[in-house]
């Protein structure tokens, strides 16, 4: 059941993440234009903006990306990189997530694969899945065995039985919004075994005074979303991924979430910025 047992040694904090930063960005004006808000389907090579900058970065290029809010803002990243890191260049945050890892593992938007492989060094069965063929391209270049090109929203019995499920990057908010959330969480329930727990990523965003950002949650508010359902898409150079929604919550608000879902919260651990990771596991009867 377990991955072996061996444990990477830890080393000094990482800066902030770039990903975070990405997505807190400040709103200058309120008008959303997506269409299609799920990233569900492969993205197309014009689409696949993410996997080319994980390419150009393999290949020895800086793959600096440009992360747009729906209300026009962009923001440049500078953290490809850290895609790329070894455990041992990680935040302690990070190290304590992959370290609850157990088992066969789904990687959820694997990304560059950097938990992939780290997981696999350590003995676990893990099939990571994206929708960018490009960071799919990375990983198998990098050496994850197992990576398939497969939304979440499609995850199913055919991938097998998970252990646990690992959404690290800040991929909790590919849940995307609150009906999701439940829809998927409840699928997840079907699909692990009686102890698996889910590793999450998750952003809170009301870790902020910033009236721009406040005035993006009220918006929501109004349209009947939840505060954090922020609208987004990355570009770089000439490549756009379509318009998706990332959901970010706060601890109570995922507790809500999960509450109905046959999942609980049992652990929280704090990055210290913007992010938090939170350990789910599988409510027993009477809880
Ligand atoms: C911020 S990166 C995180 C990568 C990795 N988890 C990490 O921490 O290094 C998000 C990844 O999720 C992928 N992704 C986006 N939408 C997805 C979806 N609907 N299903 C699966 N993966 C998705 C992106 O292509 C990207 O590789």
């Amino acid at each position: 059941m377990r991955c072996n047992g061996r444990q990477p040694t830890n080393a000094a904090d990482n800066a902030r993440r770039a990903v975070t930063d990405a997505l807190t960005l400040p709103q200058s004006s309120a008008r959303g234009r997506a269409g299609r808000t799920t990233l569900s389907r492969s993205l197309t090579a014009r689409q696949d903006a993410f996997g080319r900058s994980l390419l150009d970065y393999l290949h020895g290029k800086p793959g600096r990306q440009l992360v747009e809010r729906s209300d026009g803002l962009i923001d440049a990243q500078s953290g490809t990189g850290m895609y790329f890191q070894l455990y041992a260049q990680w935040s302690d945050y990070e190290r304590w997530a992959a370290d609850l890892a157990r088992g066969r593992v789904l990687d959820v938007g694997c990304g560059a694969g950097r938990f992939a492989l780290h997981l696999q060094e350590r003995g676990c069965e893990v099939v990571g899945i994206d929708t960018s063929p490009g960071a799919l391209e990375v990983c198998r270049a990098r050496g994850v065995r197992d990576v398939r090109e497969i939304a979440l929203a499609d995850v199913g019995p055919e991938l097998g039985t998970f252990d646990t499920i690992l959404m690290m990057g800040n991929n909790f908010g590919l849940f995307a919004n609150a009906g999701r959330t439940r829809r998927l969480l409840r699928r997840f329930h079907r699909l692990t075994t009686a102890d698996a727990r889910i590793v999450a990523e998750v952003l809170d965003p009301y870790r902020t005074d910033d009236p721009l950002h406040l005035g993006y949650h009220e918006q929501n508010r109004r349209r009947g979303r939840m505060a954090g359902q922020i609208r987004l898409r990355v570009r770089y150079h000439n490549l756009r991924t379509p318009w998706f929604d990332y959901l970010f919550v706060s601890a109570d608000e995922l507790r809500t979430l999960a509450a109905p879902t046959g999942w609980h919260v049992v652990q929280i651990l704090e990055s210290g910025g913007l992010t938090y990771v939170a350990v789910l596991e599988k409510a027993k009867a009477g809880e």
